[in-house]
């Protein structure tokens, strides 16, 4: 939530942070702003409520010069999304301003302190607590910003990642970080060849300029200047060792690509993003996975006693599949946790335990939290994630990484596909070492897995016609999703995928649970999709779907391709190629996540910024 950019160098600061903020608003767009110091020493701070769109026409007319500035894109904490409130917030004396993403939690009694020591506030945010404290701190020890800031964040409770400008030293940024991500990238102006500097809440507004980065680590505080020096410290001025990491990112994963929205672009690249999933993961000769994390951490997995999976969201949707696969597969019993209630349980964890987080941000604080206090407890953190060289990784024991490319759309997509490959991929590593799979169950498996982006390729091709069905749905007000064994989780995921981004309500129900109570809500209006694949439970489904049909409800189904049975009971239906069962997930959701998008756009909604959402969810 929220994202900040940065730039010290040559070049005119304004472009590079309009274009950073652009590439960072999925993470909020509450608010925008910018703050530069142009080179007569002056210190701008513009702001706008809304979109960065409505910052750039604030500033038109305005001195937007400087070839150092930051700038952020808010996701609403404290206060509401006005201009008062958007960042950058200025210090009482106006010679310093400041971006923050995190939460100050102690930022109350810090502001009643403040302001018995004179210092006025013209926010709600605990934001401007920060930046008043700095300056406080610069006064009363009469010390340099980097020291200031080092002393006020050792007051400070909660997440920051912050950047500030100071004025009277427009040569220079400080950064700093605990809790929310914060990267430095290091590059070299192109005519002058003098050294510059970028910040980023993550890679994406770097990539265009430089590949070299650097991660900053919690409570580490940096202090960059035009001259190329680069000094790291921690909070008690120990000096760091900065650690150069070249980017594996290309700048066309951030661009559209010629389609409308990164929705549908993401969803498009799925049979391509899992196919880099799996590569070097599957040796197709020998119909073997390998997964180094795995591998390396043999012991701990073949005597593991119990597998928690922590994980928010999409993830823990496709930590669900997981559980069952892992199961199934490996005859370990394996726990799907919220990270959010697990966090603030005291959970019974012992040192035979694994705990792995799903997250494709990497960043989701809850998850962060949870797997921090398994660590506490003694377990073993394996961690799958997307976003490379975000916290969770950094926290984790071992882990793989997704490589499904950025998902900038704020509803999951591939991420999702890409976490059920990997758990899958996970399950049979583990089997595989455990011997609870037959050889030719193995195989046949590996084998299958590897058709999956073949088959939602065909899935994709086979289901075009769903925009003009969507049309038919906007007037809704409710959809029910059912399904069963493994596709209850594809029911929960299609109904928030729905609800995120058309704001139409909608419910996901294991199939059978139906007749508990969710059945009294059947009506003539009321459509159900029903995910129905010629599989294990399919006979029970069918029985589900005359029990809706007999209520008058609308039926949409998920149904193998030479099924026409259910397609005859169906008001609709989208087919899939028929898979082993366990895989079934990865492509009964396409169709799913192409009618929540074209219901959304039907409805005119933006898709990719869907209302009070943010993609990295680094606040509690
Ligand atoms: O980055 P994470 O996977 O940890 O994010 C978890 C959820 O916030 C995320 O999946 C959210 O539910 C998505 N908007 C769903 O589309």
């Amino acid at each position: 939530m929220c994202g900040i950019v940065g730039y010290i160098g040559d070049q005119e600061a304004y472009p590079i942070l309009i274009k950073g903020l652009h590439r960072l608003e999925y993470r909020g767009y509450d608010s925008a702003g910018i703050s530069l110091i142009n080179n007569k020493g002056e210190l701008n701070v513009y702001k706008a409520k809304g979109k960065v769109s409505a910052l750039e026409k604030s500033v038109e007319g305005k001195d937007i010069s400087g070839t150092i500035g930051i700038a952020h894109t808010r996701w609403a904490t404290h206060g509401e999304p006005n201009t008062t409130n958007a960042h950058p917030h200025f210090s009482q004396s106006k010679n310093l301003s400041l971006v923050h993403n995190g939460i100050i939690e102690n930022y109350k009694p810090l502001r009643t302190e403040l302001e018995k020591n004179g210092m006025t506030f013209c926010s709600e945010t605990d934001t401007e607590v920060l930046v008043q404290l700095v300056e406080f701190m610069m006064v009363s020890h009469k010390c340099d910003l980097y020291n200031a800031v080092q002393l006020a964040l050792k007051n400070v409770v909660g997440a920051y990642a912050i950047a500030i400008l100071e004025k009277s030293h427009p040569d220079q940024i400080v950064c700093a970080r605990k809790g929310s991500p914060l990267i430095i990238g290091v590059g070299k102006d192109k005519t002058s060849g003098r050294p510059e500097f970028y910040i980023g809440s993550d890679a994406t507004p770097i990539i265009e300029y430089t590949n070299q980065v650097i991660y900053l680590n919690d409570e580490e505080i940096a202090i960059m200047n035009r001259a190329g020096l680069l000094d790291i410290t921690n909070l008690s001025n120990v000096k760091q060792t900065p650690q150069l990491v070249t980017l594996q990112m290309n700048l066309d994963q951030l661009e559209k690509g010629g389609y409308p929205h990164f929705m549908l672009k993401e969803i498009w690249e799925q049979p391509d993003a899992l196919r880099t999933c799996i590569r070097g993961r599957i040796d197709k000769a020998e119909k073997d996975v390998l997964l180094s994390g795995i591998i390396d951490h043999r012991d701990k997995f073949i005597n593991c006693r119990r597998i928690i999976i922590c994980a928010c969201g999409t993830s823990w949707h496709s930590a669900l599949i997981g559980k069952y696969f892992i199961e199934e597969a490996c005859q370990i019993p394996v726990e799907v946790e919220y990270a959010s209630e697990f966090r603030y349980r005291n959970p019974v964890i012992h040192p035979d335990d694994i705990v792995i987080a799903v997250s494709q941000s990497g960043e989701t604080a809850d998850t962060l939290a949870a797997i921090q206090l398994a660590k506490e407890k003694g377990a073993f953190l394996y961690g799958i994630c997307n976003v490379i060289g975000s916290s969770i990784p950094r926290a984790t024991h071992s882990g793989t990484y997704l490589h499904v490319g950025p998902e900038i759309g704020v509803a999951s997509t591939k991420a999702f596909t890409g976490q059920v490959i990997t758990l899958c991929l996970l399950g049979l590593a583990i089997a595989k070492e455990k011997k609870t799979l037959s050889n030719e169950m193995f195989h046949m498996l590996v084998d299958e897995l590897q058709q999956i982006p073949d088959k939602i390729q065909w899935t994709l091709e086979n289901n075009k016609n769903i925009d003009q069905f969507a049309q038919m749905f906007t007037y809704c007000k409710n959809f029910i999703y059912l399904g069963r064994g493994y596709n209850y989780p594809v029911a929960l995921e299609g109904a928030l995928k729905l609800k995120e981004i058309s704001y139409i309500h909608a419910e996901g129900y294991p199939a059978a649970e139906m007749k508990h109570g969710p059945i009294a809500l059947i009506d003539e209006e009321m459509p159900v999709v029903v995910i129905a694949p010629k599989h294990g439970m399919y006979e029970k489904v069918v029985s589900n779907i005359q029990e809706i049909k007999s209520r008058k409800g609308k039926i949409i189904s998920v149904i193998t391709e030479d099924d026409t049975v259910v397609k005859n009971m169906s008001d609709y239906s989208f087919v899939i190629p028929d898979t082993r069962d366990c895989f079934v997930p990865l492509l009964a959701v396409i169709p799913l996540q192409l009618l929540s998008y074209y219901v959304a756009i039907a409805k005119g909604r933006n898709v990719d910024q869907p209302r009070n959402l943010a993609k990295s969810v680094t606040v509690e």
